[in-house]
């Protein structure tokens, strides 16, 4: 699979929210190799080594003409200072990384974004579009700001966005699970399935409608991540069979039946 180390020119920066920023790279090699679910990993700084590693994100939207987007919450150093680069100047990518969702099977899906969750849904989204369909999407975030500014990229490809909010100033009052629970896939469909990305927790709760109802459930993992290459061994997450999986290399998708949950 290839990958890039590249500097790329930041075309475009938008403040989404308050702390929510979304940038738009030139980066057509990276554009053109990715897969949804993959993820890069950012050099935040522009002088000095702090913070020395690099950050990873989802990646959230690639187009045809070679522009990639991430979208992330201010969090710390890194993330503060990706939010203060400004268009015209060049950031360092490595990527695409990872291993994504899987899309061949299953001819009904259900996507689940959940917070900063929500960042590779887009691409998600997009991608079962071109395939010819339609899935079901629940976006869920804390507040309607959050959440608000994203709806008009994934209505632009035709799909219908169940959103909630957890205080109810958008969409519907509650959590992600509270939609997914009454979520129902048509009787002949063949081999349905729920990819998520969120929280711990929320997967956590998903995965568990997701057994009672018998669908597959792939879920997008977070850890921290040194390198993002499978060489530090930092991002270890154990696995329902005994042993561990990095997320950088073995993920972040998994089959939710494949992780150690302790529900
Ligand atoms: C595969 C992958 C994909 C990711 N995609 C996205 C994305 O699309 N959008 C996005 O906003 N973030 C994403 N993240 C998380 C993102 O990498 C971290 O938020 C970022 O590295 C924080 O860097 P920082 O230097 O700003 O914060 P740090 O200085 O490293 O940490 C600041 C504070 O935030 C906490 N923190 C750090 N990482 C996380 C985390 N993942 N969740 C909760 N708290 C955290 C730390 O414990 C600390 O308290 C992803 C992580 C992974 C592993
Ligand atoms: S982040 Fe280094 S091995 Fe996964």
């Amino acid at each position: 699979m290839s990958q890039f180390q590249q500097n790329v020119e930041l075309i475009r920066t938008e403040s989404m929210t308050r702390d929510v920023v979304r940038l738009t790279f030139h980066a057509p090699d990276i554009a053109a190799t990715a897969h949804p679910g993959q993820f890069i990993m950012v050099q935040t700084t522009t002088t000095g080594n702090d913070p020395l590693l690099r950050r990873p994100f989802s990646i959230h939207q690639v187009n045809n003409n070679g522009a990639l987007q991430i979208l992330f919450k201010v969090l710390g150093r890194g993330t503060e200072l990706l939010a203060k680069r400004q268009e015209g100047e060049f950031v360092s990518l490595l990527g695409p990384l990872g291993k994504g969702f899987t899309l061949d099977n299953g001819d009904a899906s259900c996507l689940i974004g959940g917070g900063m969750g929500i960042a590779p849904m887009l691409f998600l989204a997009h991608s079962l579009r071109r395939q010819g369909k339609t899935p079901t999407v629940i976006l869920g975030a804390r507040t309607g700001d959050e959440l608000v500014p994203l709806l008009a990229d994934f209505q632009q490809l035709g799909v219908v966005v169940q959103a909630v909010t957890n205080d109810g100033s958008f969409g519907s009052h509650g959590f992600v699970t509270d939609i997914f629970k009454d979520i129902h896939f048509p009787a002949h469909s063949i081999n349905p399935i729920v990819y998520t990305c969120g929280p711990r927790p929320m997967m956590a709760a998903i995965f568990l409608q997701c057994q009672h109802k018998n669908l597959s459930c792939q879920v997008s993992m977070e850890t921290t991540m040194a390198c993002g290459i499978g060489a530090c061994l930092g991002c270890a997450i154990p696995l329902k069979s005994g042993g561990y999986a990095h997320v950088c290399a073995d993920g972040p998708v998994f089959s939710a039946k494949d992780l150690l949950w302790n529900l």
